[in-house]
């Protein structure tokens, strides 16, 4: 039995869907099971399928997501994304239950570490850590009590992420241009957009590999859409797909600007693209690009058919 935490986010309502279709018998938590709660937790895990068995797998896709307003919220953003994952871990080991923890591209500082040709090259999952807002410290010390809570975790990072089920880029973005002649879309921060819905596919394959006895091995492992591209060629990319799928009715101009002119409570990282070489191998994995994903994004939730 797999117990799903966060099934009510937007990723994790992506893997519910999934787990329905796929007729995986799983329980779905969300609030109403308070990660910061450890006796809530553990008394959930073991008596997840009353009379018959405790949980085997835990997904937790829950935590504080609101990276700018968490610079004014510390204490609530650590207790759900460090405290809250080294609970869940050492739940998952006291029940004997496999874990997939979900962290974030902002444990990186998002300078980029220089590659062979001088230009950043994809982040792998041992370079140095060094977050610069509270968000991404919180997730940085999350993946250290996971990693101490519970060694046989597997830990996924992931970034840019894109899905029907909460407000994200590509809704606000189709929203600007229904509204607006020009928007402008920083030109400077570069990463990979991912669409939940394939991230949700990679976690529920880990569990599935293991039950083929052929489980990965723990530790951190990167995942996001193929490409590298910045939010200002995303957001052309909507708009050149959502004009020819007649999403769009109208013109707008998409115009390239700096993160300069869009002062955030938490700088962005600058180059936040992550190397998937260790999760592709060990999965087998076909990574879509981040333009194939958006088109099927676009065509399933606006079922749009002319892309
Ligand atoms: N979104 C991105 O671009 C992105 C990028 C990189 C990594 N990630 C990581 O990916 C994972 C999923 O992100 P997401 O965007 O799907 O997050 P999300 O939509 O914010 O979902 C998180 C869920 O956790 C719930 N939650 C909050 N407090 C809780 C508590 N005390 N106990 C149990 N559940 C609680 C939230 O409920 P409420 O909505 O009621 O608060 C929400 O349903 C997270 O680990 C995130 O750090 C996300």
């Amino acid at each position: 039995m797999l117990w799903l935490i966060g099934n009510r986010g937007m990723l994790g309502t992506e893997l519910s869907r999934l787990l329905e279709q796929e007729n995986i018998p799983h329980a779905g938590t969300d609030r109403e099971v308070d990660i910061t709660d450890p006796a809530a937790l553990e008394a959930f895990a073991r008596n997840i399928w009353p009379g018959k068995d405790s949980a085997r797998w835990i997904i937790n896709c829950a935590a504080y997501t609101a990276v700018d307003r968490a610079e004014d919220e510390q204490e609530l953003c650590r207790r759900l994304n460090t405290q809250g994952a080294a609970n869940i871990a050492a739940c998952a080991a006291g029940v004997g239950a496999g874990l997939i923890h979900i962290s974030t591209d902002y444990v990186f500082d998002g300078k980029g570490i220089p590659g062979g040709d001088g230009r950043p090259r994809p982040y792998r999952e041992d370079d140095r850590t060094d977050p610069a807002g509270v968000y991404g410290l919180t997730k940085r010390d999350g993946e250290t009590a996971v990693t101490e809570n519970n060694p046989a975790s597997v830990i996924i990072r992931t970034a840019w992420l894109y899905g029907q089920y909460g407000s994200n880029f590509v809704t606000t973005m189709l929203a600007l241009m229904k509204e607006r002649d020009i928007v402008s879309v920083v030109n400077d921060q570069y990463g990979s957009p991912t669409w939940a819905r394939d991230l949700a596919g990679v976690l529920l394959e880990i569990v599935k590999t293991a039950k083929n006895g052929r489980q990965i091995p723990c530790g951190i492992y990167h995942y996001t859409n193929e490409g590298s591209i910045t939010w200002y060629d995303f957001a052309e990319k909507i708009y050149e797909e959502a004009r020819s799928s007649g999403l769009l009715a109208k013109n707008c101009t998409v115009k390239p600007c700096a993160s300069s002119e869009y002062p955030a409570r938490v700088k962005r990282p600058a180059y936040s693209v992550l190397d998937k070489t260790k999760i592709r191998k060990a999965l087998g994995l076909r990574i879509p690009s981040w333009d194939e994903s958006l088109r099927n994004y676009l065509v399933s939730v606006y079922n749009v058919d002319t892309l």
